[in-house]
């Protein structure tokens, strides 16, 4: 914290600038700096937040200069002018809509690895106070920030809109947003667009999941058209899995506005006198090299900051039962399949959905959710015969659940009928399967169960190390009659202090987190998937809890290539699961070489999704090379700094088939160690027509004075007519060649991407040493 420069005050005196006692606040992370005026009785101010070549005396001279009231860092309703938005509103039980805050007191708090700066501010007229805190890392260039809301009143003030944080830009001329908007099976495609003059919302309402359509990030390119590797870009995500709002504002005046919270819709929340309803934490960053480099901050920050759990660990290489044998588990298929696995050269084995279910079999999915107990006309020995035989292969065993719903066909709803979200009186609108609810986790009984069925699972069974956790509905039925039951209970609220049960939309999240954070208690060493239909939940909301997430239901490589970019965006590899998947692909039918595939599913945390005994010889030896190259890679792919390097989406043509790329349409990505030893190269042909002209690629992030060695790998296996059998194939002519990093990077490689190959998708993958 630091007093205004003597002369600001001379020149003040002088009659130059009018008179201020501003207390500037700087904030710093290794590369950024948030400047905020925090002068005692006024508004807090949010004066500037980029790299570190403003200082608080330009700041202040440039305020100085200029007519417009800087933003308020915490806009609040009744407090702003008609172009501003509010990022809080309440009322007050006598009606009052108005909160005037203003600094009360600033709390400054180091530790070693971040600064965490509270900022009270307290209404002019009603005991009510909200602390906006901002948390600046010291190893990583990011600013999370929150707030929590308090009051004295002597009656419940309703909160209507509470904004986890507010973000002043001061240029708004060129400013580009990209973001993500999906669907089931087609997550996290990119869009860029250029922020025009007026209001922008981007808003997600499902309920209990919230990246399938809309996401809760985005990048603002402040220098125009995004670029990957260079430009000023701010990058910012919510850290919450239930409905959110991200609202971009760019008034006539200039600037941009960001502010990004819980939905407000239906989210009002009813905050009893001495409670504190905390909001979900909003990360920021800055960079100057481009998306690229808010994507490495990003990646960075979950894995040392805690938000991603077991963040700089690499993941197992694993087999998943669901498209090889969906819900047709018997311990025959089961055993087999761990074979496989162990034949690959994999780690681990993961047994899908279909293994539950006594009086109703688990035989589809309309029956049987809730009743967590082994169908022993399936699995007669139980799952400890499956775990032993896991580890007499000397792989993991892992299993399949969905701990937040209920089928109307089970045992589950029988007893309980009321654990389920619904509106007495109204009738059921029922999800997955024409019987699926999802459970009520704003009851402590319903969390108490998930609880107790994670640690009986896990205790009976003490070899399960990893647990996918999948959820597969919407909220449909909005029960707040069944929440409203509970409103006076002294639970609920995003802290342990904090607000009675009463709005289902955020309620359902406390619960969720509660139990989450019960079960990590106990079982901080299982590897946690997190799933839901696909992508459906890749946020920071969850992550803290979960070691990876499951990218999407759809395993067709070619679209994987555009999903697995954009989620990339924002998420490390080892969270990314991606696995091999069977061709022709079930869902789109296309046809797609085992190379591809694979080369497809290497760039993130590998896994294989099919049946091994459907496959070919080629795709076998392919596989199992597959693996071994990418286990002796794994460190570097999981746990590297990302590069994109060409964008699939560069090619518009092909996107919209108006005409033939003259150009070969290619995606490539790479990792690079921190000490820029090592790397690994990711090159896919999306485009294999006949006189294309190849693609230049110009790798990044390597050191220009360091000349690298590249070694093929993965190398596409071939018939051997001599034996009869496949066999290894042959390194294209780049293995072993040398270059330097500066070459690498600037004038880039022609790839041998189409000429060797008689067959489409051809793909590269390159290690770097
Ligand atoms: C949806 C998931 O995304 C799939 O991977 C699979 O686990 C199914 N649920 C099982 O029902």
């Amino acid at each position: 914290m630091r007093k205004c420069n003597l002369l600001f005050l001379v020149m003040a005196c002088m009659g130059l600038i009018c008179p201020v006692h501003a207390t500037f606040v700087t904030l710093e992370t290794p590369n950024t700096r948030l400047i905020l005026d925090a002068t005692e009785g006024q508004q807090l101010a949010m004066l500037y937040y980029g790299d570190k070549s403003a200082t608080p005396d330009d700041i202040s001279n440039q305020q100085s200069a200029i007519s417009n009231q800087p933003s308020a860092a915490y806009p609040a309703f009744g407090d702003i002018d008609m172009i501003h938005l509010p990022a809080i509103q309440v009322q007050h039980a006598d009606g009052d809509l108005s909160l005037n805050l203003r600094v009360k007191s600033v709390e400054q708090l180091s530790t070693f690895n971040f600064q965490l700066s509270t900022f009270t501010l307290a209404d002019t007229r009603q005991p009510l106070t909200v602390r906006v805190c901002y948390k600046a890392w010291r190893n990583v260039d990011i600013i999370e920030t929150w707030t929590e809301i308090e009051h004295q009143e002597k009656q419940p003030v309703t909160l209507k809109r509470f904004d986890s944080g507010y973000l002043h830009i001061g240029e708004g001329d060129n400013v580009w947003l990209t973001h993500l908007h999906g669907d089931w099976a087609a997550e996290a495609v990119v869009t860029h667009e250029p922020l025009t003059r007026g209001l922008k919302v981007i808003r997600n309402t499902d309920g209990s999941r919230n990246a399938h359509l809309d996401a809760p990030e985005l990048m603002l390119s402040l220098d125009g058209a995004p670029s990957e590797n260079s430009g000023r870009v701010i990058g910012a995500a919510l850290c919450w899995n239930g409905n959110f709002e991200l609202r971009l504002n760019a008034p006539n005046n200039g600037g941009v506005h960001l502010y990004a919270g819980i939905d407000p819709q239906s989210s009002e929340y009813v905050l009893a006198p001495k409670r504190v309803f905390t909001t979900p934490h909003l990360a920021l960053t800055y960079s100057t090299e481009g998306m690229g480099g808010v994507s490495r901050t990003f990646h960075r920050w979950a894995r040392s900051c805690g938000y991603l759990h077991d963040g700089n660990a690499t993941r197992d290489v694993l087999l998943n039962s669901w498209e090889g044998i969906y819900f047709d588990i018997t311990e025959q298929r089961i055993i087999d399949m761990m074979d496989d696995i162990a034949a690959f050269g994999g780690e681990l084995f993961v047994m899908d959905d279909g293994w539950f279910g006594d009086k109703y079999p688990r035989n589809d999915d309309s029956s049987s959710l809730g009743d967590w107990v082994v169908d022993t006309r399936k699995l007669p020995n139980g799952l400890q015969a499956l775990t032993e035989a896991a580890k007499a292969r000397h792989i993991k065993f892992g299993i399949w659940i969905e701990p937040e719903a209920v089928n109307t066909v089970s045992e589950l709803y029988e007893q309980h009928p009321d654990w389920a979200l619904q509106v007495p009186g109204r009738e059921l609108k029922l999800g997955r399967g024409g019987t699926q609810l999802v459970l009520d986790m704003t009851n402590p009984k319903v969390q108490d169960f998930v609880v107790n069925m994670v640690d009986e699972l896990l205790s009976n069974n003490p070899y399960i190390s990893y647990i996918k956790w999948d959820a597969n509905a919407s909220i449909q039925n909005y029960g707040h009659a069944l929440t409203a039951q509970r409103s006076n209970s002294p639970k609920g609220g995003l802290t342990s202090n904090s607000a009675a049960v009463n709005n289902l939309y955020i309620d359902y999240h406390l619960g969720l987190l509660n139990v989450l954070q019960r079960i990590r208690a106990k079982y901080p060493d299982i590897v946690i998937q997190n799933c839901a239909s696909g992508g459906g939940r890749a946020n920071y909301g969850l992550m803290p809890y979960f070691d990876e997430f499951w990218v999407s239901d759809n395993n067709d490589a070619l679209q994987r290539v555009y999903i697995q970019w954009g989620t990339s965006y924002f998420f490390p590899s080892n969270a990314m699961a991606q696995h091999i998947g069977g061709s022709p692909y079930q869902m789109t039918g296309r046809v797609v070489p085992i190379k591809f595939r694979c080369d497809v599913a290497m760039s993130g945390r590998l896994g294989i999704e099919l049946q091994p005994k459907h496959m070919t010889d080629e795709e076998r030896l392919q596989c199992t090379i597959a693996l071994a190259d990418y286990k002796a890679l794994c460190p570097i792919i999981q746990l590297g700094n990302l590069y994109r390097l060409v964008s699939p989406y560069n090619d518009q043509s092909q996107m919209t088939n108006v005409k033939l790329p003259e150009t070969q349409s290619v995606a490539a990505l790479m990792y690079v160690t921190d000490d820029k030893r090592e790397a690994v190269v990711f090159a896919y042909s999306l485009t294999n027509f006949m006189k294309q002209a190849p693609r230049r690629i110009r790798f990044a992030g390597l050191d220009p004075e360091k000349v690298y060695t590249l070694e093929e790998k993965n190398i596409r296996v071939q018939y051997n007519h001599a034996i009869g059998a496949w066999d290894k194939g042959e390194p294209c002519a780049l293995h072993g060649k040398q270059f330097t990093g500066a070459y690498l990077m600037s004038v880039g490689l022609l790839l041998p991407l189409s000429t060797e190959y008689t067959q489409d998708f051809p793909s590269r993958i390159f290690y770097l040493k």
